[in-house]
């Protein structure tokens, strides 16, 4: 007999993260990554090397999952798949077993919009965020200032017209010769280091958009400039150059994030993406709430970065409002945000 309950099992595989987790009834009963490590040697994700290991973990993983939840496959409604965007070969891995899942058990597939999924990560855990929220969603490929109204109704209010925030702390990191992803060194270096010891120009971009490959230009002059004239320079400030790097990325996204909340006179607020993770910011998201009395949502850091969890909580609310794929849906790298 078919165990009770609307159960999902959502697939992630857009980057370098394959995950498999089964939601049912709007609960999370597993959530498994399996995280990538071949392309730490080559400073950042070869396209190529994540298909493979997704080819090689996705079986594994969803088993481990179903395993870890106490479900069966009969006892599935449903499959839910990052559709896009991402990485083509890496998602035709996660949309190939998940059309195939589907076929076989003769029940609906649906496709998911991984960004969509990111701001959907903040309905896994209670107490859930009010609608209508603001999402920042700031991850290694995308930084976004999202208003939704409703599960399924979601708007872009402004994002980065070039680099992600990730990609600013880890391009940073990299011209500090810190390891990929620099992103969290940077992190735990500016713990012990003073964040206006050295200045950088944040970008004047009209509006809600976001910009940080100026600040990446500045870093670099700086320290090419710094370095001809004291070659240890960025050894022996390594500290307060993170702390002050840092301190400038977070001052260009709480810039952006206020001015939306002053616009749509929104105070509900929600983070989603990697970069959430990130100590200096989510200090910098604490004071702001007490001073602008917002309510401020910040999910658990394995929601943060890529899972399948958002994929399957998402899933479920295209569910219940009857949303489902058919077997044409295909992978796609860029998509359209409807
Ligand atoms: O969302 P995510 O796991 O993957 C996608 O890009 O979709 O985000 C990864 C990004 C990387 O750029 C990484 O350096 C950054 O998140 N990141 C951090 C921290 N933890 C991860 N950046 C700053 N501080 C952190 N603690
Ligand atoms: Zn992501």
């Amino acid at each position: 007999m078919k165990r009770e309950g609307i159960i999902i099992l959502g697939i992630e595989s857009s980057c370098d993260e394959t995950s498999a987790a089964i939601c049912r009834d709007g609960k999370i009963l597993s959530n498994v990554i399996a995280s990538q490590d071949a392309h730490v040697k080559y400073g950042g994700v070869v396209p190529e090397l994540a298909s493979r290991a997704h080819m090689q973990t996705i079986v594994p993983v969803v088993d481990q999952a179903m395993k870890k939840a106490g479900i069966d496959l009969k006892d599935l409604d449903a499959i839910a798949f990052t559709q896009s965007p991402g990485l083509i070969g890496a998602l035709l891995v996660g949309t190939s077993f998940a059309k195939s899942l589907a076929l076989s058990l003769d029940i609906p597939l649906i496709s998911i919009h991984h960004m969509q999924a990111h701001v959907l990560s903040n309905l896994i855990e209670s107490p859930l965020p009010s609608f209508p929220f603001l999402c920042l969603t700031i991850s290694g490929g995308h930084t976004q200032i999202v208003l939704c109204s409703d599960p399924l109704k979601m708007e872009i209010l402004g994002e980065t017209i070039d680099d992600a925030a990730g990609e600013a702390f880890d391009k940073s990191a990299k011209l500090l010769g810190l390891p990929y992803p620099g992103g969290p060194l940077i992190d735990q270096y500016a713990s012990t280091g003073d964040p206006n010891r050295f200045h950088f120009p944040e970008p004047q971009i009209e509006g809600l958009n976001l910009s940080f490959s100026g600040v990446k230009t500045s870093i670099m002059y700086f320290l090419q400039k710094q370095v001809k004239e004291h070659p240890n320079f960025i050894h022996d400030h390594l500290n307060d150059l993170c702390a002050s790097i840092q301190q400038t990325i977070i001052n260009i996204l709480m810039h952006k994030l206020k001015k939306a909340s002053m616009e749509t006179g929104i105070k509900n607020i929600c983070i989603a993406g990697g970069v959430s993770a990130n100590k200096g910011l989510r200090n910098a998201l604490q004071e702001q709430a007490e001073k602008y009395n917002w309510k401020l949502h910040v999910p658990s850091f394995e929601y943060c970065t890529d899972n399948a969890a958002m994929i399957a909580i998402t899933g479920y609310y295209k569910f219940l409002k009857g949303e489902a794929s058919n077997l044409h849906a295909s992978a796609s790298a860029r998509a359209t945000w409807d």
